[in-house]
Formats: structure tokens, sequence, C-alpha cells
């Protein structure tokens, strides 16, 4: 593999989202819309939707302590903190602070966000990765998380292709589940309006048809710039790889990127060999992505947890690769391998246990909530009331009180 010195890679992962879903084809028939295209033309099956009371803060804190406590980590451990998402809750203060304080992590823990549609994570995952190769963390380990709210708007061409959710990654010099392969990160920017949301507006603007082909170029264009820095182009290759990996917007778009991504190995490529491809390093690892939406920044990190839930011993070793596309647009090809003894640790990083709690909402309930979720800011508004939306225990969002806001304990 193209590797470097020392290593780095990923050492815990946990996903956390609302307690609400919604069914695709509940909503396809509440547009007067063939179920058959959400399901099978978009690819999805259910929808995650979050509460007035759930934002960018409580998830991300949730998906952080699941990730800690799962994989035993001390949280004086931790020294960087980045939350990715271009869901913030504020102009100029980063949810990572609030983060930072409801973990208790350390005072000398470098805090910040960072913002690029959905590459967001992914620019804190490099980042932080080159932080540790440096031997400016001196032992400690990263922690990244991803944290969004996908919102379109109601009867919008988007709307079947929202979601909400935060995956969080801590990395390490000492990773148990994916080793990175730095020495040949291929990058993309390219200034294009496929989508974007203007400071005014809570939902996205999206130029839905432009934006795949700018994803799909941006794929392209990142797997050249990774091939031209490898000493060894052909160790990139597709076939090589035990999966791959791609940023989900909608399940559908992975099998648009990953045909892309043959014909850029392989050009010619014919019709069985791409469905055989699709369907062993693709399709197996797009459940959690068509039951969650689209999380933006987190859910190319919703797929490799998909993908690590399922290995055992004997996939420890193999490939995979991974591409982040953000709107606007940047992206990042690269590849890592699965960590010796991460087999051990896979039932760890499993949510289907906090899926399988979620509580499923009729089109008019969620759409109270993406209503009631529109005003949720408002200053000295009457306090939000976690039971309203039943979401059980948990940190939760209660309303903005003198324009600050204010958090269950
Ligand atoms: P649309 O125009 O409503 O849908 O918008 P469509 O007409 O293109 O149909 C979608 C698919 O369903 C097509 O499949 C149809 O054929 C099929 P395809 O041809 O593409 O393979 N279809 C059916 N299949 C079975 N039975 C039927 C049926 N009818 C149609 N009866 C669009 C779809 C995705 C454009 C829209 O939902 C949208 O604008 N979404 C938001 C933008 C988006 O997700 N873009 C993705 C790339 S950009 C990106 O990934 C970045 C992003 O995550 C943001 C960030 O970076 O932060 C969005």
């Amino acid at each position: 593999m193209n590797t470097i010195q020392p290593a780095v890679g990923i050492d815990a992962l946990a996903f956390s989202g609302p307690r609400s879903y919604i069914d695709m084809v509940d909503l396809a028939e509440a547009r007067g819309v063939d179920p058959l295209k959400f399901t099978q033309g978009l690819g999805q099956l259910q929808m995650a939707v979050a509460s007035p009371c759930e934002d960018t803060v409580t998830m991300a804190v949730q998906a952080a302590r699941a990730a800690l406590h799962n994989f035993d980590i001390d949280p004086a451990d931790i020294g960087t903190l980045v939350v990715g998402t271009e869901t913030g809750v504020d102009h100029a203060k980063p949810v990572a602070v609030y983060v930072h304080e409801h973990l208790g992590l350390a005072a000398n823990c470098r805090t910040f966000e960072t913002k690029h549609a959905c590459y967001g994570a992914m620019a804190g995952l490099t980042a932080s990765a080159d932080w540790i190769v440096s031997g400016r963390a001196r032992g400690r380990k990263a922690l990244i998380i991803a944290s969004d709210i996908a919102r379109y708007g109601l009867g919008s061409a988007g709307e079947p292709t929202q979601g909400a959710g935060a995956v969080a990654i801590v990395v390490s010099e000492r990773p148990r589940l994916f080793d990175l392969a730095l020495g040949c990160v291929g990058d993309y920017t390219r200034q294009v309006m496929d989508f974007w949301r203007p400071l005014y507006s809570k939902v996205a603007f999206a130029d839905g048809h432009y934006s795949i082909d700018c994803y799909l170029e941006a794929l392209s264009a990142s797997i050249a710039d990774a091939k031209a820095q490898s000493t060894d182009p052909e160790s990139l290759d597709s076939e090589r790889m035990a999966a791959c990996l791609y940023h989900v917007p909608f399940v559908k778009m992975a099998r648009k990127a990953h045909l892309r991504h043959l014909q850029t190995d392989r050009p010619g490529v014919g019709d069985s060999a791409f469905a055989e491809s699709y369907d062993a390093r693709v399709a197996p690892w797009l459940t959690l992505n068509a039951q969650v939406g689209n999380i933006y920044t987190g859910s190319l990190f919703l797929a490799l947890i998909d993908f690590l839930r399922r290995i055992d011993t004997g996939s420890e070793g193999s490939e995979a690769s991974l591409f982040a596309y953000g709107s606007g647009c940047g992206a990042c090809f690269l590849v890592g391998r699965v960590s010796d003894g991460a087999a051990a640790w896979a039932s760890n990083l499993d949510p289907a246990a906090h899926l399988d709690r979620r509580h499923r909402l009729s089109v008019d309930a969620y759409e109270q909530m993406t209503v009631a979720a529109e005003s949720a800011d408002a200053n000295d508004a009457p306090a939000l009331d976690p039971e309203q939306w039943q979401l059980g225990d948990g940190l939760f969002y209660l309303g903005t009180r003198d324009h600050k806001r204010v958090y269950s304990a």
C-alpha cells in the first residue's frame, strides 16, 4: 500500500442521530410521487428527522461520547477537537467549543470548526492526521466530529435527500480500525454554484443535476491527483479495494460515483464488470445511508462504519478507498487499510441498536417538526420541550435565552 511512517489512522468511530425518522414510501405518497422514485431512483428507504431540540451540538456530543466510551478512550488524551459542519449554530462561535465543554476536554486541547459543505470533516481529518504525523500531538489523539442537518424545504426536489446525524472519529498514531495512507492523497478545489446556503436561509439551495456533474468531475480529478502523487499508481486501482466508499448524498449517487471511478481506472469497462464490482465493493456498505439519509459531511464516514462493522479477521489488511465531496466545491480521494486486530472492535461501532430505537413519524408530524425547527433559534421564545417530541433522555437544546443557547445538562 502507498503508506508513510509514522502510522496514523482511525482509532474509534461512532454514529449518533435524531430519535425520529420518516419512511420514504410515506413521504412519496404524501407528495404524490411514485415511491419507486425515492426507494429505487434515489435508493433511500428512510430519512432521519431532527426535532427542534436536536441540533448540531447535541448530535456531535452524543456521537463523541459513544466513540470515547465504546473504545475506552480517556477524554484527557484528546489534544485536538474539530467539528466539521455546514449547520453551525452561530456565525462566530464554533459548535466545537460547546462540544469541548460537554465532553470535559482539557483546556490545552485546540478546538475549532471546519466548513466546506460535505468536505468539512475530511478537511479536519486530514489536518488532524498531519498534526499527529508532524509530532506536535506528542502522543495525544484527535477527535473529529462530522455533524449536520440537511434541510432543503418541504416539497422541494431536495426534500427526499435530507437527513441528520453525526459521526465521531478518533485519529491516533496507533489506529485500531483503519490505517490512512497519507502519501498520495488526491485533492481538488473549484468554485462552483452547485449547492449553497446563504446566511439568511435555514434551507439549502441546490442546482441538483448540475451538482451531480460537479461531484463526478471532482471524483475524476481527485483520483488523477492521487495517482500523480503515488509511486505505484496501480496500487490505487478500484479493483484492488475491498470497499470503495464515497460521499453519499443519496444512495444512488454512490452507484454513479463508482461507475465514474471504474471508467477512470479502466476506460470502456462493460456493464457486467461494473455491476459485479458495484455489488462487491459499494452496495453492501450503503445500508446505513439508506436508513439515515444525507448527513452531509458525515455521510462518507457512515458508509465507512457500515463497512467496518461487518469485518472479520480475514478482512484485516484489506484496502478501501474514500472519496469526500463538498459542494462549492472541495474534494479528496485517499486509500487506507483495515488495521490489524480491527475485527475485535467491529461490534463496538455498530449503530444498529441506536437506529432500532428510533420513532417512526407520520408525514404530518415530520412537517410539524420541520416548521417548529425553523423558529427554534428565536431569542426568548417559549422554552423547547424534549417531551413534546418523545425524545427520552439525553442532551437537548432548550432554546435561546438572552441571545445565548441553552442546553439540558
Ligand atoms: P429530481 O429531478 O427530483 O429527480 O432530483 P430525477 O428526475 O433526477 O430522478 C432521480 C432518479 O430517480 C433518476 O435516476 C430517475 O431515473 C429515477 P437516474 O436517472 O439518476 O439514475 N426515477 C425513478 N426510478 C424508479 N421509478 C420511478 C422513477 N422516477 C424517477 N418511478 C436530485 C434528484 C438528486 C437532483 C434532487 O433530489 C436534489 O436536488 N438533491 C439535492 C442535491 C444533491 O443531493 N446533489 C448530489 C450531488 S452534490 C453533493 O453530494 C453535495 C451535497 O451533499 C451537499 C454538500 O456538499 O454539503 C448535496
